[in-house]
């Protein structure tokens, strides 16, 4: 939630005062059956509200000082029903990396960034299922998750475990299935911020500058996939402005992009205080002020009867939000009240992290093991008792409570230090009889000493990060403590004293390691949620074979960033440039590749305990225009001695005019037993949602299939490809 605001206290006026003067009230017709559609339902209800219920729709319930309240069932946000209408309550909770705000002790799942890491579209639906139910067994109907946002562009961003990565198209299609699955537990899902919401360090006044090709090639691209794969029905606009126009009141992005050329039925919801005014909103595209009634209240209601925003476009609004609701099965199927399955979603979140975890360096002292191990350091980041999460509004209250909370809450119950309670040590001991001992890395001296005189040594390095920040580097900067542990010094001591030295991390994002070539082995475990240290076990001894690919590129320094120091306000309200045009459509592994960086580890990067191999790849293209498509057929072997997957990434390269190296198109994740080998196939098609073969012509305000020759790339990372051929568009 956003709580800096700080706002005279009026009293709570949910502007429901004023004489009646509904339209249609005289409707004969009795309602229309479940059967009708959305629209008509929607429709219906509209002709028979009067038009203080139509503004009580438009704006939350929540009072101006909203942060010293709970509101009903611990929800982040709430609009009241209309029983006469048997319009049910709204109840809204956060909910990227499980179900967030006062609702309840929920599980924990791993950084939405571990989802988008396992490159797996059915573990990603898994995971929305587990959001999904949860809010549902709390009464909740409206989930504030599906966190798109490219912060690929800026990976200090404190929010980068929400997101899902640099790549437009892996970012959309792993949100729309946690979206999809959201809404198959009667949940109204949403995706956010819409727009350009990259960086936390002044974002209710950053002033992104950005071209419209750029725009849509990049973060607008992930919001469409999104939304277009998911059928979502709500969007948040964000606290940021887009070239020179607040993203709640922009037309560009929310009557022109979204409502126009993606055709969005649904409604657009505020961020937590991003409306900035009424009547330009209203008419630019806004169709719900959150969470109180600052502009859509009596103001909304003064410019509907003064004629200033046309009633028809309050129809609109509110026929938006009512047939999402009826889309999402809101009306016809009502939350069950009931307790969470927590060892079901707790095997979930476990197996998520399995599966997201990416294995950076291995010299082949793991998977460890368990009989031929004499002794192991467990060392740092209170790995005796809980893993990290990240904190801000995605923040989960976890079951059974933190292990621990750190920091300074800020205002109270918000940005604490969260450890979720799941004890790597524990997890450890419990796999060998092998001495495991604990120091807490406070005293890298004592850290080291401990380290030499055991056979292996787990120093777990962490990154707090959470909404309202943005990390000061992307070393491991300990944020929390004062003074601060300097833990790239104590990986360096730790390293020094013993040869096999394992470091797991647990962060957010990208992150810079510059003791890497000095360590055996790196895991990047990212948040593991609330069973992450029985999985990071499992993945240290090979009961689990790792198969996490970077959704993100690691740069091999700051300095390799498209702006190396953030962008930082003035003051408190004086919007601020935020220059995009210096990586335009570049994001992520684009702009290494037009810059000609090496990064330290590519996008698409991730080792296995086993080796697979790609051969006799074969490219089928089928030219058509913008109905083109083509296949790519390859063998894949598991060359190694035990069962492991492989992701095997298409990329295409347009043609050079385009100004765009390479992107990526298409993926198969695939598990093959020792030995085993596999045909696998991916097709790629022009009309997919992804415009795989297309760019953004602003002139003709279309995706268009530029002619030219395309050269299609096949691999296992964005730096580890072979060209499969070349076809040509006329
Ligand atoms: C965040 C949103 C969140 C909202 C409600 C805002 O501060 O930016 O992501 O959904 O609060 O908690």
């Amino acid at each position: 939630m956003h709580k800096f605001i700080v706002r005279a206290a009026f009293a709570l006026a949910l502007s429901m005062a004023g004489a009646s003067c509904g339209s249609g009230s005289s409707t004969q017709k009795g309602p229309p059956p479940p059967t009708a559609s959305p629209d008509e339902r929607a429709d219906y209800l509209v002709g028979q509200m009067t038009i203080d219920e139509k503004i009580q729709l438009v704006h939350g319930g929540a009072a101006l000082d909203w942060w010293n309240y709970t509101l009903p069932r611990g929800a982040g946000g709430w609009i009241p029903g209309i029983p006469r209408l048997n319009i049910p309550d709204l109840y809204f909770a956060d909910g990227s990396v499980g179900v967030g705000n006062a609702v309840g002790p929920a599980t924990a799942l791993p950084s939405s960034i571990a989802s988008a890491a396992s490159w797996d579209l059915n573990e990603a639906a898994k995971y929305g299922q587990v959001i999904g139910t949860e809010l549902s067994d709390y009464g909740i109907n409206v989930n504030l998750g599906g966190n798109v946002n490219m912060t690929g562009r800026e990976p200090r961003d404190g929010r980068t475990f929400e997101t899902k990565g640099e790549d437009p198209i892996l970012a959309g299609r792993i949100t729309a299935a946690h979206l999809k699955a959201i809404q198959a537990q009667y949940v109204l899902a949403g995706i956010k911020h819409f727009a350009f919401n990259d960086q936390e360090t002044g974002r209710a006044t950053a002033n992104v500058q950005i071209d419209d090709r750029s725009g849509r090639e990049s973060d607008l691209l992930g919001f469409e996939i999104g939304v277009n794969d998911s059928g979502v029905q709500s969007v948040m606009c964000s606290y940021n402005l887009t070239n020179d126009v607040y993203d709640c009141e922009n037309a560009y992005l929310l009557n022109t992009v979204l409502k126009g050329d993606w055709a969005f039925p649904g409604f657009v919801m505020s961020d937590w205080d991003a409306t900035h005014s009424t009547v330009n909103a209203a008419v630019n595209g806004l169709d719900q002020e959150q969470p109180e009634n600052i502009y859509f209240g009596t103001s909304l209601e003064q410019a509907v009867e003064s004629g200033q925003v046309p009633e028809s476009r309050l129809d609109d609004m509110v026929h938006r939000i009512l047939r999402a609701m009826f889309a999402n099965g809101l009306f016809d199927h009502p939350a069950t009240i009931q307790p969470i399955d927590v060892t079901g979603d707790a095997a979930i979140a476990q197996e998520m992290e399995e599966q997201g975890a990416v294995l950076l360096k291995n010299t082949g002292v793991l998977p460890l093991n368990a009989a031929q191990v004499e002794s192991i350091a467990v060392i740092g980041s209170h790995a005796d008792i809980a893993v990290l999460s990240g904190g801000g509004s995605a923040q989960v209250d976890p079951v059974g409570g933190p292990a621990l909370i750190e920091g300074k809450p800020n205002p109270p119950g918000w940005s604490q230090v969260i450890w979720d309670p799941s004890s790597p040590l524990n997890a450890i001991q419990a796999k060998t009889s092998a001495s495991v001992q604990y120091n807490d890395g406070t005293d890298a001296t004592k850290a080291a000493t401990l380290a030499a005189s055991s056979s292996v040594a787990i120093v777990f390095v962490s990154q707090w990060a959470s909404e309202g920040m943005d990390l000061p580097s992307l070393n491991f900067t300990d944020v929390i403590h004062t003074p601060p542990i300097d833990q790239d010094a104590l990986v360096s001591a730790v390293a020094a004293a013993n040869p096999n030295t394992i470091v797991v991390m647990e962060n957010g994002g990208p992150q810079v390691l510059p003791w890497l070539s000095s360590v055996s082995a790196v895991l990047e475990a990212w948040y593991p949620g609330q069973n992450g240290g029985q999985a990071i076990a499992n993945i240290l001894f090979g009961d689990v074979n790792p198969s996490g690919k970077l959704p993100m590129t690691f740069p091999a320094s700051m300095n390799d960033l498209p702006r190396p120091v953030i962008a930082t306000p003035p003051d408190q309200t004086t919007p601020f440039p935020v220059d995009y045009t210096i990586d335009g459509f570049n994001v992520g592994y684009k702009w290494y590749d037009s810059k000609g960086l090496t990064p330290l580890f590519p996008f698409g990067f991730g080792l296995s305990y086993t080796t697979f191999s790609i051969s006799n790849p074969q490219l089928t293209a089928n030219v058509s225009g913008s109905s083109s498509s083509f296949q790519v057929s390859f063998n894949l072997q598991n060359t190694g001695t035990r069962t492991g997957a492989e992701v095997a990434q298409v990329y295409l390269g347009l043609p050079p005019a385009t100004g765009e190296a390479k992107r990526l198109v298409g993926w198969q994740k695939v598990s093959l037993t020792a030995g085993q080998q596999q045909s696998e196939t991916i097709q790629v098609n022009a009309t997919d949602s992804s415009h795989p073969l297309s760019y953004w012509d602003t002139n003709s305000h279309a995706w268009l299939v530029p002619s030219g020759t395309y050269t299609v790339y096949l691999g296992n990372s964005s730096r580890n490809l072979t060209t499969v051929g070349t076809f040509q568009v006329p």
